[in-house]
């Protein structure tokens, strides 16, 4: 990220859900907030009719637009499998890297009794915060933790929080380990292992190697690289299945399920007539603790 700068590629992502929601019959994952969120460039774009056209055309959708899919997909991955989790007692739920995820906005109604904290860079955290006071929306059962994961665990980012340690949470952490080496994203989910207690869960997004994909899929990623880099946060963190399966389960972690971008698409996406779907580049995790 740039320093003294929100995330750009939480911008984006927000404008991605945005446009997802206003412009797709069907859509896979309804955010309400993400056009009011974003900035007011991604605004003007959204608002032009030529490039709406053309960012849910068909031909878009089976190119560059698997971005889009990416977005909305982790977002509904997580909010169901959070859903089943607060089915089972869990009552906490940490977004980590919130970026500009409307959850708190959208199911406090729904969920008044769940404690939701969002850890985030402070830099992206207080404009999103400038934000929320601007929509005269900050509920009353988020908490704003600030962390810089590169200089900070995890931890003791919370320990400055209500966070409770002796009770099961729920942790998303969506869209962000591609921007962190992947020692910092072990890090992380080493100290959540460490702080967390039995039968806390853990989604997240993570990419592969850029050599394993072909064809489109790999010049799409390529595109996305140049995109992210461009923004000031270059995709760094790469990963192989099965040796993150085997670093994680050695933390204590069982894993749920990874699912590969056609399982993704197939879950999600199924014969969709607007051709969107699920990029190959990134795959979903579910863990637990044991
Ligand atoms: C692409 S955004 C994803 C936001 C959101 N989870 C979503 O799905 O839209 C990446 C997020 O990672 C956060 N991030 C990136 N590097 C970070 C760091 N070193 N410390 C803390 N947060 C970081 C950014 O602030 C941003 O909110």
């Amino acid at each position: 990220m740039k320093q003294g700068q929100a995330s750009r590629t939480a911008l984006a992502a927000a404008a991605l859900r945005a446009n997802h929601f206003q412009n797709t019959i069907n859509p896979v994952f309804a955010d309400p907030y993400a056009y009011d969120l974003t900035s007011r460039s991604w605004q003007k774009l959204l608002t032009s009719p030529r490039l709406v056209k053309l960012m849910n055309s068909p031909a878009f959708n089976r190119t560059l637009g698997l971005l889009s899919g990416q977005v909305v997909g982790r977002s509904r991955y997580a909010e169901d499998l959070l859903q089943q989790a607060l089915a089972s007692q869990i009552n906490q739920y940490v977004l980590v890297g919130a970026g500009l995820d409307s959850f708190a906005l959208r199911q406090n109604q729904r969920y008044p009794d769940l404690k939701i904290f969002e850890v985030d860079h402070p830099d992206t955290q207080a404009a999103k915060q400038q934000k929320l006071q601007q929509l005269d929306n900050i509920p009353a059962n988020v908490e704003f933790v600030a962390i810089d994961f590169e200089k900070e665990s995890l931890a003791d980012a919370l320990a400055r929080s209500r966070y409770q340690q002796t009770a099961p949470g729920f942790f998303s952490w969506l869209g962000t380990t591609h921007y962190l080496e992947p020692q910092t994203t072990f890090n992380t989910l080493q100290h959540i292992a460490s702080f967390a207690a039995p039968l806390s869960e853990v989604v997240l997004d993570y990419s592969i190697h850029y050599q394993a994909l072909q064809g489109i899929e790999r010049l799409g990623s390529f595109a996305v690289s140049q995109f992210t880099r461009f923004l000031s946060e270059p995709l760094v963190g790469q990963f192989r299945p099965a040796e993150l399966h085997q670093t994680v389960r050695r933390m204590g972690f069982e894993v749920v399920e990874d699912l590969s971008g056609t399982a993704i698409s197939e879950r999600y996406f199924n014969q969709r007539p607007d051709h969107i779907r699920h990029t190959s580049a990134t795959h979903l995790l579910h863990l637990r603790l044991m």
